[in-house]
């Protein structure tokens, strides 16, 4: 399973490529507004760092050929980029043409049905992000969501990965990695949580009270040389 982190901020990027579990980035207008910066400047540091691994750029164009134009323009700024599209009727012509005529990757974006994400998928993305905190948070079974996309995916053998967004928790993590699901992308505290259980802190803490106790070796003999 791939780990794409859902950001914009340098400095969690670069920790997270220091640890080593650093598949990708995703980012969106709201967490590009978070950082205060022009975005293009923004997005062309991302990608150089990152690279090769992908980073996903959101058009903001809302008709076809605003969002073919805006894709266009997004590609060339390095050979990582795949472009962010919203699940709209006028995101999935853009994704047909961005995808099949020019070569673009496509992440399909703003999924909350398995049907959006067939639509995704027969258009010739090659992510569709499904949401699943912003189901929970009215109250539908975002993991639901993963379960019947995978399980579609697989009846039919399309290519398009599902890129599990809108991360919450740890448990999401897992669910999503039980389910099949091939990318998450989390926040960079559901990342860092990933490490963490208070028994292995706890476990940690009394190995290394015990080792204080092992006996330093014993000092040998100085032989003097004649
Ligand atoms: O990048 C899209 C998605 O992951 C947003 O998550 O927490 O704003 O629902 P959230």
């Amino acid at each position: 399973m791939k780990f794409f982190l859902d950001t914009a901020m340098i400095e969690e990027i670069k920790q997270a490529k220091a640890w080593g579990f650093l598949d990708g980035i995703t980012t969106n207008p709201s967490l590009a507004a978070k950082t205060g910066r022009p975005f293009e400047d923004l997005a062309k540091e991302i990608l150089k760092i990152v690279a090769p691994a992908p980073v996903s750029l959101e058009v903001v164009a809302t008709d076809v050929d605003g969002m073919i134009r805006e894709g266009l323009n997004l590609a060339q700024w390095g050979i990582n980029v795949v472009v962010k599209i919203p699940m709209t009727e006028a995101g999935m012509a853009a994704t047909q043409t961005l995808s099949q005529k020019h070569g673009i990757r496509i992440n399909v974006t703003l999924v909350f049905s398995a049907n959006q994400a067939i639509l995704a998928a027969k258009a010739g993305a090659s992510y569709v992000s499904p949401f699943i905190g912003r189901l929970d948070d009215v109250g539908q079974d975002g993991m639901k969501l993963i379960a019947e996309i995978v399980d579609i995916y697989k009846n039919y053998s399309f290519s398009t990965q599902v890129l599990v967004a809108s991360v919450r928790h740890p448990m999401h993590v897992t669910e999503a990695a039980r389910l099949g699901a091939h990318v998450a992308t989390m926040p960079f505290g559901v990342l860092r949580q990933l490490f963490k259980h208070p028994l292995t802190d706890k476990g940690l803490a009394a190995f290394l009270e015990d080792w204080k106790k092992v006996p330093a070796p014993a000092k040998q003999p100085q032989t003097s040389k004649v």
